[in-house]
């Protein structure tokens, strides 16, 4: 129960399924469970252990010094009487950042080394941030924030001031910041945030009304990414201080894929990892392992609902021959955000009438670029990945395209992409594609887009992918 709910099941060290509730329900970014979600998770129990990933009498105590009475004292709120409908009972609760850290690290490739895990979000119980050392299967915090003084809830009320959804929409104003001047930076610092340590100097969990009326929103966007950029560069530093090279990035703010190309280009760690789903849908994942303490054997990210067959390469190639357009709704399911091959729309990405002709279709914002997957040998020809960063197979980082104008589909308007490498390991299927496009085509890169229809969760089975190609007209194959 999470403003993106979502349930995992582990046995031992392997992960046998983990998925969104929106999926399943159509309810964008759904709070609770629904049957159809438990049905399936109940299709590998029965459970032995059911494990929560926060505290929520913890909760009900900053809810209180929050003054959100009603929420605090309301029953409905507490997570067993929601899975009391459901036949399932909660043995352990784990701690919200403690499931974050856990969701990162025990799914690392830093089972050796050991690593610093860093965790920043909206807010937990109380906890906002939190630094921890890791050595084997032990985490030792080392520093934490409490609740006012949070980034998440600075983002995403600047998020609520630029006219989005807070709590949803803040990939949007990430994407708005690069067509703004970050000229209120100044402001924000002096009206609301102390920068190193961080502090907040106004608690913003309410928003911040109309600050700046007259302000153009592109460069109130451009204004908060670049001090929540500063912040982060400073919790950075501080968690590089425990002597590490080894970074586990995990807690919502690590979808910030435009601050995680500055914080890596600061050349601080040798290594990080962001795992897939670092919000708190990834907690159902990490609360597990914080509760078992062990290394979980970490494939990929293909772990929701299964859509049986090959991976349709030929009759994609000639979709998008034909058609320039082909949605693809095959295998398991992401667990995360991103769609990364198995629930996508893939477009060319050449010529320019692409993005209208792709917009069309998903009635996104003009000024939102679409994501381009490049195979992974190729991508040093095409792009300028951050320092140290070798490869992103989950759409973790922007990178600068180096490869003039021919692909303006993908390309942002700061000349960045929110780039997929893909390997053979990454996804078989989608690598074969991709292999097979720039066989034909000469281009190593597919546009990638979650198929998804508007205001709607991304496609999840063979009815859903029906379903769109009603809608839209075009094959999902
Ligand atoms: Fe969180």
């Amino acid at each position: 129960m999470n403003h993106d709910a979502s349930m995992s099941v582990v046995d031992g060290r392997e992960i046998l399924w983990a998925a969104h509730s929106e999926r399943y329900s159509k309810v964008k970014n759904d709070h609770f469970l629904n049957w159809k979600i438990v049905n399936e998770a109940m299709t590998y129990g029965p459970f032995d252990k059911v494990v929560y990933y926060e505290r929520p009498w913890l909760k009900k105590t900053r809810q209180f010094y929050a003054g959100q009475f009603g929420t605090a004292l309301s029953y409905t709120e507490m997570p067993q009487w929601h899975l009391d409908h459901f036949g399932i009972k909660i043995d352990q609760y784990v701690k919200h950042h403690d499931s974050h850290a856990a969701a990162g690290y025990f799914t690392s490739p830093f089972k050796e080394e050991g690593a610093t895990i860093l965790t920043v979000d909206a807010i937990g119980e109380w906890e906002t941030v939190s630094i921890s050392t890791a050595d084997k299967v032990w985490i030792d915090r080392k520093e934490t924030i409490n609740y006012p003084h949070s980034v998440g809830i600075l983002y995403s009320a600047f998020t609520h001031r630029c006219g989005l959804k807070p709590a949803e929409e803040e990939y949007i104003l990430m994407g708005m910041a690069a067509y703004g001047k970050p000229i209120y930076k100044d402001d924000i610092y002096e009206d609301f945030v102390h920068q190193a340590p961080f502090k907040m100097k106004k608690n913003l969990h309410k928003g911040l009304s109309d600050w700046h009326p007259e302000a153009d929103v592109m460069d109130i966007a451009a204004s908060i990414q670049a001090v929540i950029e500063e912040i982060l560069a400073d919790l950075f530093l501080r968690a590089s201080k425990y002597g590490s090279k080894n970074l586990v990035y995990a807690g919502g703010v690590a979808l910030n894929c435009a601050a995680n190309r500055t914080l890596a280009n600061l050349g601080l760690f040798d290594n990080i990892w962001i795992i897939p789903n670092p919000g708190d849908s990834g907690s159902s994942l990490g609360c597990i392992a914080a509760s078992e303490k062990i290394h979980l054997n970490w494939k990929s990210p293909f772990l929701g609902h299964n859509i049986e067959g090959e991976y349709p390469v030929d009759a994609i190639i000639k979709e998008l021959t034909e058609n320039k357009m082909v949605g693809v709704a095959n295998g398991r399911a992401e667990f995360g955000p991103r769609a990364l091959g198995n629930r996508s729309l893939l477009a060319d990405p050449r010529g320019e009438d692409i993005k209208d002709l792709v917009n069309g279709i998903k009635h996104r914002q003009k000024f939102r670029p679409f994501a381009p997957a490049i195979l992974e040998e190729d991508v040093h020809n095409y792009f300028d990945l951050p320092t140290g960063v070798k490869s992103t197979p989950y759409m973790q980082y922007t990178a600068a395209y180096t490869h003039g104008k021919d692909c303006p589909a993908i390309l942002h308007h700061d000349g960045t992409s929110r780039v997929q490498t893909v390997s053979k390991t990454d996804n078989e299927g989608f690598y074969e594609l991709l292999t097979a496009w720039k066989k034909a085509t000469g281009c190593p890169i597919l546009l990638n887009t979650s198929l998804n229809i508007k205001g709607m969760p991304m496609v999840n089975d063979t009815k859903d992918g029906k379903l769109w190609t009603s809608k839209y007209g075009v094959k999902v194959l």
